[in-house]
């Protein structure tokens, strides 16, 4: 592995023009692109031949970092235009101590994935959403934001330098990780003076240990995730830290993830730390309605739709938690944990246990949109792009 890596950089570098990179990023081998005319230059680069895959054992992915080749990287002009993006190897990225993303917290992410589809072509999942959803975070958090087509064009070279660490089908996906930080220098408490995107990317396979069993949530009636008037309608990084002890007290106990309630009055069901919830009585599906403190999830919207065309009456609105107690079925959603079933949820120290199994809603509706972004099933929404 690690030979293979030094084999890869030295003929990465051969192949590569040394050109200029931002002073924030520091200066280094890079493969300058900057329109979808470059996507051709991408698509075969002779590094790949005849290396279909990466040396990876496939079978045992988890949600853990493992670098792949590239990464991408496009910085702001000083008037907030992005230009001039650009491949280069994964690494360290270089910024001032006084970045505002390392001071003040201004930074969004998002989270994509790259499904490799049977016949070995790569099929990308509703990027634009990703791209609208970064623009409208990125106005909250004063920064400026890459074009809905530049994000695009970014996600999809990402995926097509990183082909062969995408997973074989049913092995797991390629995660793509964009960032946008104030990079540039900032004292006083202000927004940068200059901004980067970035993407990187990573194999993953199950977000939780627990694979495909029903997850066990317990309900934090202590910490909150987010209030009203702040960020947590936005993917804003500085909204993931604050779960971190929640998360581990709930891990500590033996449950899979903390689930919070609103912060006003600690009655209704917000989403767990890392995925929106969903809650199934009879034929309606109820989900929190996005009122400012939840994240508004690419996967929560197409399940929403999925729903609706399998004849569900889907409401989102405000659920009381005491509702727990008589729903048929409990799940999440999100990109990286895809469409989770939930087994139980403990609430002041009483346990309410769900439907699980194969004939559940959620594994049904889990089914149809993972058959769409594996392309298994006719995607008659055109919410995949397929690359090669
Ligand atoms: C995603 O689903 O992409 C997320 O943002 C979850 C992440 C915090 C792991």
């Amino acid at each position: 592995m690690i030979q293979r890596a030094a084999l890869l950089r030295s003929r990465l570098v051969q192949s590569l023009q040394l050109c200029p990179v931002s002073s924030q990023l520091g200066s280094r081998y890079c493969y300058t692109s900057n329109a979808a005319s470059s996507l051709q230059q991408v698509q075969e680069p002779s590094i790949y031949s005849g290396d279909e895959y990466a040396d990876v054992d496939w079978d045992n992915l988890g949600f853990g970092l493992m670098p792949t080749d590239y990464m991408y990287t496009m910085t702001s002009s000083k008037d907030g235009h992005f230009a001039k993006g650009q491949l280069s190897p994964f690494g360290d990225i270089k910024m001032s101590p006084s970045a505002g993303v390392l001071n003040y917290g201004q930074g969004l992410f998002e989270g994509t994935k790259a499904y490799r589809k049977e016949n070995g072509n790569i099929l990308l999942f509703r990027p634009d959403q990703n791209a609208i959803r970064m623009k409208i975070g990125a106005e909250r958090m004063c920064m400026p934001s890459p074009s809905i087509d530049q994000f695009i064009d970014a996600v999809k070279q990402t995926a097509l330098a990183n082909k062969r660490w995408v997973p074989p089908p049913g092995k797991g996906t390629l995660y793509m990780r964009p960032l946008l930080m104030g990079t540039g220098p900032i004292l006083g408490v202000a927004p940068a003076p200059e901004y980067t995107f970035l993407i990187y990317a990573s194999p993953v396979g199950n977000y939780f240990k627990e694979g495909f069993a029903p997850l066990n949530l317990l309900v934090e009636d202590d910490y909150a995730r987010a209030s009203r008037g702040g960020a947590g309608g936005v993917k804003a990084i500085s909204n993931y830290a604050p779960v971190f002890n929640a998360m581990k007290r709930a891990k500590g106990r033996g449950y899979s993830d903390a689930l919070y309630l609103d912060s006003a009055n600690k009655k209704n069901l917000e989403e767990a730390s890392s995925c929106n919830i969903f809650v199934i009585k009879g034929n309606l599906i109820s989900t929190p309605a996005t009122n400012g403190t939840i994240l508004p999830g690419i996967t929560r919207r197409s399940i929403i739709e999925i729903a609706r065309d399998s004849g569900y009456k889907v409401e989102e609105r405000d659920i009381p938690v005491d509702e727990l107690v008589g729903a048929d079925e409990v799940f999440c959603t999100g990109t990286a944990v895809v469409v989770a079933p939930v087994g139980s949820i403990t609430y002041k120290d009483k346990r309410i246990e769900f439907k699980v199994g194969a004939q559940s809603v959620s594994r049904q509706l889990y089914s149809t949109l993972v058959g769409i972004q594996m392309g298994h099933i006719e995607d008659t929404k055109g919410w995949t792009i397929e690359i090669n």
